[in-house]
């Protein structure tokens, strides 16, 4: 088999972080990768990189810079307060804010980025970053153990250069970030292969193939349990294959979620080592330019055995590997065969035995036969570098970059708040019309899509859907401003003047509205920002609504 030239992306730090204690995904699966590659003699194989951390600005490529904003100074012990007891950015129990979070993301998004650029620059044939296929991240939300979206950030480090990317995915779980980033675009490709039906992120169907210009760009291949590796590559294949006919991409990120191999702690699939590296070996036969990316899986030592693997089959010396593993510092943890396989467990194989196989595969290759042809992109010369320093500015400060990024997402917001203003059905007030300022316009806007937004999220860990609270009224308060109609709820429902004692009672003069099963304290109150006890729906009470007109 032909060479290629591979570069690997890897940062010594990586896998001192935790999630935290009990907490499934654990970053130390890519040091114990990293180690086995290195006692398999591959290192010097490759070109090693040590990737460039990203930098808040890279970051907000794709996400907001709220967000990234919260992420550079979340903590620990500020999660409580700057999530707004956990109802923005880090919702429910996945996402925990751990030690060093920041860090890690930038590693992660990181090389992403560095294995892009390395294609685009020519460097390279195949570029790995085991530490990225974090494909769970939305713009301004954390989700499924994911924070930041390094596959989109690479992307779009590609489209820079190239005019159709195809990103395929193979992780047990929906790529539901990485479709959606690019829903509406006919330049990026994303193919998805996952578990569907009461799993999460809980999306991913066959109806799910984009808008606009995006129309049947999008490509959800839903699977059940037990999927075998004969099952996998029966629709993998052709799907692939046809989707490289019809799209003819200039460059393939694979993500190599390792939860859909067999006995994977929150994975349902029976998929070997070797059936998992088919997916690689398929890819690497077609001689595009190809970035390897990590992603889930929580039975670690399956998870460098795979990866470790997949490195092998990158640099095309799968067949020459032994398969007893050498010694390296976690040999211990492979016991008791200590070899280098993930083999097939007894699970049955939904998918053959109802026969959905057949049908999610016959819906897939007509939604690729209904695609005409590859779409045309208008392209011109981009600098590969930064814009500051591809004109001699400035190689270290970048401004240029960033009042650029900054005036996009100027643009971005008002857009944004335009279309969120289109689309209410309330009627715009004559305030509201004679309300020039773009700021008031906005915050009013912003607040309407508060509220409307879901409240529902589901849970990797358990595959729970569960609520989390409105955000409204901390959203406010940190500075944003409100129209004069802005309801206004602190302390309002929740003290009183009692002529009795003649003096202010926290609470209120309906005792069935007492603030829960125990009196707050005032500093509790302001804890809650002055609402009453969660038992309490101020919503649905007419007496409410009174009070805040
Ligand atoms: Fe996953």
């Amino acid at each position: 088999m032909s060479k290629r030239r591979v570069s690997y992306y890897y940062d010594h730090d990586v896998g001192a972080y935790t999630y935290g204690f009990g907490h499934p995904m654990k970053p130390h699966r890519i040091k114990m990768t990293h180690d086995l590659v290195s006692a398999y003699n591959m290192l010097d194989k490759m070109h090693i990189l040590r990737p460039q951390r990203a930098s808040p600005e890279a970051m907000s490529a794709f996400h907001t810079d709220e967000y990234v904003h919260f992420l550079t100074r979340v903590t620990p012990e500020t999660a409580e307060e700057l999530t707004y007891h956990g109802s923005r950015f880090l919702v429910g129990e996945d996402n925990p804010a751990f030690e060093g979070l920041f860090e890690f993301c930038s590693i992660s998004a990181g090389g992403s980025i560095g294995a892009a650029h390395r294609l685009t620059s020519g460097a390279s044939d195949i570029a790995i970053n085991w530490a990225g296929g974090l494909h769970h991240a939305k713009k301004r939300e954390a989700s499924g153990f994911c924070y930041i979206n390094d596959i989109v950030l690479g992307i779009l480090e590609l489209l820079r250069s190239y005019p159709r990317v195809l990103y395929i995915d193979i992780d047990c779980h929906h790529g539901d970030g990485v479709e959606e980033a690019f829903y509406t675009s006919d330049r990026v490709m994303t193919c998805s292969f996952h578990k569907f039906g009461e799993y999460f992120p809980g999306t991913g169907t066959q109806d799910d193939r984009g808008r606009g210009k995006g129309k049947g760009y999008a490509m959800n291949v839903p699977l059940k349990d037990g999927i075998t590796d004969e099952s996998f590559k029966s629709v993998f294949e052709p799907v692939i294959a046809k989707i490289l006919e019809v799209f003819r991409p200039s460059a393939v990120i694979l993500q190599c979620g390792a939860d859909s191999l067999a006995g994977d702690k929150l994975g349902c699939f029976n998929l070997t080592m070797r059936g998992h590296a088919h997916c690689v070996q398929f890819l690497r036969k077609q001689n595009i330019p190809l970035i390897l990316l990590g992603g889930g899986g929580y039975t670690v030592k399956n998870v460098a055995r795979t990866w470790t693997f997949e490195t092998a089959c990158a640099l095309g010396i799968e067949d020459e590997i032994d398969p007893n593993l050498p010694w390296n510092e976690y040999f211990e943890w492979f016991g008791p065969r200590y070899r280098l396989e993930v083999v097939e467990n007894n699970m049955e194989d939904c998918n053959v035995k109802d026969g959905s196989l057949e049908k999610v595969r016959t819906t897939a290759l007509a939604q690729l036969q209904a695609l005409a042809c590859a779409p045309s992109v208008g392209m011109h010369d981009v600098p590969s570098e930064s814009v500051g320093q591809h004109l001699g500015l400035s190689k270290d400060e970048d401004d240029l970059d960033k009042q650029l990024a900054q005036h996009a997402r100027y643009v971005y917001h008002l857009q944004e708040s335009d279309a969120t203003s289109s689309e209410s059905d309330e009627p715009e007030s004559a305030e509201d019309s004679e309300d020039s300022s773009s700021s008031r316009r906005f915050a009013r806007n912003a607040q309407r899509t508060a509220v409307r937004r879901a409240k529902k999220r589901m849970s990797l860990m358990t595959n729970r859907v569960f609520e989390i609270a409105s955000h409204e009224d901390g959203y406010y308060e940190q500075g944003c401003q409100t129209s004069s109609k802005s309801k206004r709820r602190f302390f309002q429902a929740a003290a009183y003047w009692d002529d009795t004692f003649g003096e202010v009672k926290l609470g209120t003069r309906d005792p069935r509205r007492v603030l829960g099963p125990k009196q707050q304290t005032l500093a509790e109150m302001l804890e809650s920002g002055g609402r009453a006890g969660e038992d309490v729906n101020m919503d649905d009470d007419p007496e409410w609504d009174e009070m805040e007109n």
